[in-house]
């Protein structure tokens, strides 16, 4: 017979790591754990509790051996095919939603999420606003399948006139809109931003490389934020936002390209860590004046 005791004593884990397996293989709360350390666990737990164990003394990211990371109140599947989402993008949802949140009430917001990888920003956006139109793309098939999984399972399918679609793009290349379509209210991306030599990498071995230095490892990690700027105005309406979440060293330089791409009201927004964590700013073209000059 094996009490949780003798499990927790011998399983090699932090308490806090331990508890949470616990918790998850038997749905036995930290509080009832400690409450009744006398518990008998069945072979069938300990099987499935000491796998799940091994698996986090190998160093697999907790998110990863749970199959599940809360992301803006919602519960994500993330598999190894996705980035585990970090409380720091939401950053992100709410900025985006401040900018949806200003246009006029009867208009029906339209959003892109480039690099959607579980899903988070864009289910997390369509949880909040469920009249909004959604675009959500990434380059791999695998982490669509999942974004696409937790859409079905997080999103009310009867929601009012908002949808959420997915597609698999390199970028801008193969996206495919509606031919009438007016550009989009809000762009957001948190694209792979990590220098292919940047010391953190090892560190971040279980998580897919495409998402976090892209497809082509470049030496200041801006490659693909370029490539997004690059052809964000033609894909967003008059007062359209872009918004871009960078590493902790990037605002400037995420800065300097929106403005060079002619981007006005540049910004950079600060993390809950004080961080500049994301950049953005609004749609380069400027309605013209077309009224007469005024003479005298
Ligand atoms: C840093 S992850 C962000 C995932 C998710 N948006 C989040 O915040 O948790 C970047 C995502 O961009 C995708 N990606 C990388 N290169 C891409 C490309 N060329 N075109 C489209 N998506 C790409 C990756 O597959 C990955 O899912």
């Amino acid at each position: 017979m094996v009490t949780l005791a003798d499990w927790m004593r011998g399983c090699g884990l932090a308490r806090l790591d331990a508890q949470v397996l616990v918790e998850s293989v038997q749905s036995w709360s930290r509080a009832t754990q400690a409450a009744h350390p006398e518990r008998e666990l069945d072979a069938r737990a300990l099987e499935r509790l000491d796998t799940l164990a091994s698996r986090l003394r190998s160093g697999e990211p907790m998110a990863y051996v749970l199959g599940q990371r809360e992301f803006y109140g919602l519960a994500l599947e993330v598999t190894p095919d996705v980035l585990i989402p970090r409380p720091d993008t939401e950053l992100l949802v709410e900025l985006a939603l401040r900018h949806l949140d200003a246009l006029p009430e009867a208009h029906v917001p339209t959003v892109l999420d480039m690099g959607t990888g579980s899903g988070a920003v864009a289910i997390a956006i369509a949880h909040a606003r469920p009249k909004a139109r959604i675009w959500a793309l990434d380059a791999s098939g695998p982490a669509l399948a999942v974004a696409r999984r937790n859409a079905q399972r997080l999103l009310d399918p009867h929601r009012e006139g908002g949808a959420l679609r997915f597609q698999q793009t390199d970028w801008w290349d193969g996206l495919r809109l509606p031919s009438a379509f007016a550009g989009f209210d809000c762009i957001i991306s948190n694209p792979p931003y990590i220098a292919a030599n940047d010391p953190h990498l090892p560190a971040l071995r279980h998580e897919p490389p495409l998402a976090l230095t892209g497809r082509h490892p470049n030496a200041d990690g801006l490659s693909d934020l370029r490539r997004i700027v690059a052809q964000a105005d033609c894909h967003l309406s008059d007062e359209g936002c872009l918004l871009l979440e960078h590493g902790y060293d990037q605002a400037a330089a995420v800065r300097n390209l929106l403005t060079a791409h002619g981007f006005r009201e540049v910004f950079s927004a600060r993390d809950l860590g004080g961080i500049e964590r994301v950049s953005g700013g609004l749609c380069p073209r400027r309605q013209i004046d077309q009224s007469p000059p005024k003479i005298g």
